[in-house]
């Protein structure tokens, strides 16, 4: 077990501050890449009465950019109310658990302000039970838009001065009558200048699919589109890791484990921890990561990968022979997200060639693809009517070329930045 310097316990904490495969990031200091974005938010907050919709593919980083958003306005002597929805949530469900997370436990506290000019709108709107369970520091069971608004306003007040509220995976609330009273709630929050900010996060490539495209709500909301990570910022992590244990990585492998990622930091993290780890493991002093260590770095992130990950693909590809392997392997062998048939054929052709085996005729791999969009395949792929392919979940394109990894089979090498990396 030899990193020069390091017992366990200290390989352990170090990687523990560095690496987060499966838990979102909460600090500027760590998230990579995401500068601009945070920026845009900080501008559209200095207008009060704005709100925040972070949307982009899943396993992108929303939550990550949301919570980091989060800790970083969030005034100070409270922390930021992080909820997350189900395929259960309602909209009153939601704004209920929002006022009890807002509620101080100090019912003294509860009670001055009731007494004051704060509560006398509650009181207009609120039945008498209502304000008594919340004189008992507890949240009333909602019944419209009114007091929905008036309480949030009363008791937002007790938490700080404007506490910001992150509402997760909005995407799994699918009941558009639902989402409409969120757009609805984000309107009158505006209107009435309720000193609140709320961050949503859903699985999503435009708002209009999250939410009413009609809806005036879009004028209160600052929409945030969050793409793959670029190579700079998946680089910086593998850097910052290597850095933080003071060894060394030669650039192919840097680019490579940045290239496998295509864009989805958990598999950067992924590869990273496990190529720390297989430097740990060594029975020599390790000063630079070796291809050895790489190599069982990347058949190690293949075996711990998320079971949901797995089973796509193995739905797709272990009952059959290769055939539907390579084909899939060629389909993510581009930066490009959506491609042509005749570009994943062609694709597909040379990395044929470059194993030495007899590649499948253009019917036959037609056939392929188009099985691999029925549920007998997992749907792994999808097309649209100009046959453009894609992955259902882009994030299982980082797990294809993880997978062609491990079998001696390089993809994802026609991007403009490791070309140039490998003509130097
Ligand atoms: N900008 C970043 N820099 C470094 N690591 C990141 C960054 N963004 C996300 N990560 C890491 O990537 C992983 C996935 O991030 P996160 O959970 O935020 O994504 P998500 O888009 O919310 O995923 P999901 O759609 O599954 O909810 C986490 O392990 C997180 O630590
Ligand atoms: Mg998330």
């Amino acid at each position: 077990m030899t990193i020069a310097g390091y017992t366990r316990l200290k390989f352990e904490t170090a990687l523990n501050q560095v690496l987060s495969p499966t838990t979102p990031i909460r600090s500027i200091e760590h998230l990579r890449g995401r500068d601009k974005k945070l920026e845009e938010i900080r501008r559209s907050l200095v207008q009060t009465g704005r709100h925040i919709f972070i949307h982009g593919e899943r396993g992108v980083g929303k939550t990550s950019l949301a919570q980091t958003a989060a800790f970083e306005h969030q005034p100070s002597g409270a922390e930021p109310i992080l909820l997350c929805c189900d395929p259960s949530s309602t909209f009153y469900g939601v704004a209920q658990d929002i006022i009890s997370r807002l509620l101080t436990s100090d019912p003294t506290v509860i009670k001055r302000i009731t007494n004051k000019k704060a509560g006398l709108v509650l009181q207009s709107v609120l039945s008498l039970e209502s304000q008594e369970i919340i004189e008992r520091g507890r949240a009333p069971e909602l019944r419209s838009m009114n007091e929905t608004i008036a309480t949030i306003s009363f008791v937002a007040k007790q938490h700080s001065k404007k506490p910001v509220i992150v509402i997760d995976e909005f995407e799994r609330i699918k009941d558009s009558n639902q989402r409409t009273l969120f757009a609805d709630l984000i309107k009158q929050l505006g209107d009435q200048s309720v000193p609140v900010v709320i961050i949503f996060c859903g699985v999503g490539s435009s708002l209009e699919e999250l939410l009413d495209a009609h809806h005036s709500c879009y004028r209160y909301l600052t929409a945030v589109c969050l793409d793959r990570l670029g190579y700079d910022a998946r680089l910086q992590i593998i850097d910052a890791a290597l850095e933080r244990v003071e060894i060394d990585v030669d650039d192919t492998t840097r680019y490579r484990v940045a290239t496998i990622s295509d864009g989805f930091p958990h598999y950067v993290h992924l590869l990273t921890e496990k190529l720390l780890w297989e430097a740990f493991d060594d029975n020599e002093d390790v000063k630079v990561i070796n291809v050895v260590h790489y190599k069982d770095a990347v058949a190690s992130a293949v075996n711990d990968i998320e079971p949901h990950l797995k089973a796509i693909y193995e739905k797709a590809t272990l009952k059959y022979n290769n055939d539907y392997e390579q084909v899939l392997w060629a389909v993510a062998d581009d930066h490009q997200l959506k491609r042509r048939s005749a570009d994943i054929f062609e694709c597909y052709q040379r990395l044929m060639q470059s194993v030495g085996e007899r590649a499948l005729s253009r019917e036959k791999f037609n056939a392929r693809m188009n099985t691999l969009k029925k549920p007998t395949h997992g749907e792994i792929l999808k097309a649209n009517r100009q046959g453009w392919y894609e992955f259902r979940e882009p994030i299982v394109r980082g797990y294809v070329r993880l997978r062609a990894e491990h079998r001696g089979v390089a993809l994802g090498k026609d991007h403009p930045l490791e070309v140039r990396i490998r003509a130097s």
